[in-house]
């Protein structure tokens, strides 16, 4: 399949989504100028797409993971805003732009980040208790917003944001380092590929499958991430690279070396090909992106 051009077709739909949301939630200028920076200054859109994707490959009509797709978008950028600030990793250039905080100022990055935040449960809410909705019911959506809410908290990215500081300039073992990548970076992904499925009404055999692809490439999209913190070209990135060095992070090339983080990479992007196995032809997307992330430059 021609990845790209799908992707580039989902992006395109999501960046309508995201711009509209943001106009009809944000009232106020002030924030929705710095918000709407950060948002437009582009991305991978990974998340989201993952989330289509996946309520895809269960049968599901990708239009009505529209909403999830776009909160998820929101939180993971208001996620960036704050881990750039001078506070956690101090970065001034992310996705080709200089970062929120340095192009407004810190408090009005602080703001911005938790305006996406709150906007983005907001949207959910909304798309919850709207009758008209297309798709799954409220149950189903209550699950969504759950999966969402765990993940990006303080039993999925905030925990891991907060072991990555606590863990700078410390030596730890690899199982502490897989656990702090799956939280930081692997639960978020993790949630937009099992939502995307319980949208798309899948069943727990299904939904299991899913979990699996969903925490291999998860983790594989951090080990590719510090991957690309040593070899990177910046231009291509849109962000610095040997900031996890220079910061004592701990990191898969640091613990296994450059040769031992790609051959861990490849080796979750397999077990999560395997995962989706049983898939059929409607999985191309997600094994695609699989492929992807372990072969991405950016
Ligand atoms: C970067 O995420 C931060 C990590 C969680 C590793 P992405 O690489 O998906 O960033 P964008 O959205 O494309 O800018
Ligand atoms: C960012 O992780 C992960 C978040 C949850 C925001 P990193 O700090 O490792 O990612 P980059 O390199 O700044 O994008
Ligand atoms: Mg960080
Ligand atoms: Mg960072």
């Amino acid at each position: 399949m021609d990845l790209k051009k799908y992707i580039s077709a989902k992006r395109s739909v999501i960046n309508k989504a995201l711009e509209n949301h943001l106009t009809n939630y944000t009232l106020s200028r002030r924030l929705r100028e710095p918000m709407a920076y950060s948002v437009a200054a582009g991305g991978k859109r990974l998340r989201p797409v993952l989330c289509l994707a996946s309520c895809e490959a269960v049968g599901g009509r990708p239009d009505d993971a529209m909403t999830p797709a776009c909160a998820l978008e929101m939180i993971h950028t208001y996620s960036l805003i704050h881990d750039d600030l001078p506070a956690l990793d101090d970065d001034r250039m992310r996705r080709g732009s200089p970062t929120c905080h340095v192009r407004f100022n810190e408090a009005l990055a602080v703001l911005a980040g938790d305006g996406l935040l709150n906007t983005a449960f907001e949207l959910l809410a909304d798309w919850a208790l709207d009758e008209e909705v297309p798709g799954p019911d409220v149950h189903a959506r209550l699950e969504v917003i759950r999966t969402i809410a765990r993940a990006a908290g303080c039993s999925g990215m905030i925990e891991g944001q907060a072991r990555d500081l606590e863990f700078e300039g410390r030596q730890i073992d690899i199982d502490a380092l897989e656990e702090m990548h799956r939280l930081k970076t692997g639960a978020m992904i993790r949630a937009a590929v099992v939502s995307g499925a319980l949208i798309g009404g899948a069943d727990n055999r299904r939904l299991e499958c899913l979990d699996t692809y969903s925490y291999n490439i998860g983790l594989a999209f951090q080990v590719v991430d510090d991957i690309l913190n040593v070899v990177g070209d910046p231009a291509v990135l849109g962000k610095a690279v040997g900031t996890d060095s220079r910061r004592n992070k701990n990191t898969y090339p640091a613990l296994l070396g450059l040769e031992g983080a790609r051959q861990k990479a490849s080796e979750l992007v397999e077990a999560a090909l395997i995962a989706l196995r049983t898939f059929g032809e409607r999985a191309e997307p997600l094994r695609a992106l699989a492929l992807y992330i372990l072969e991405r430059n950016r």
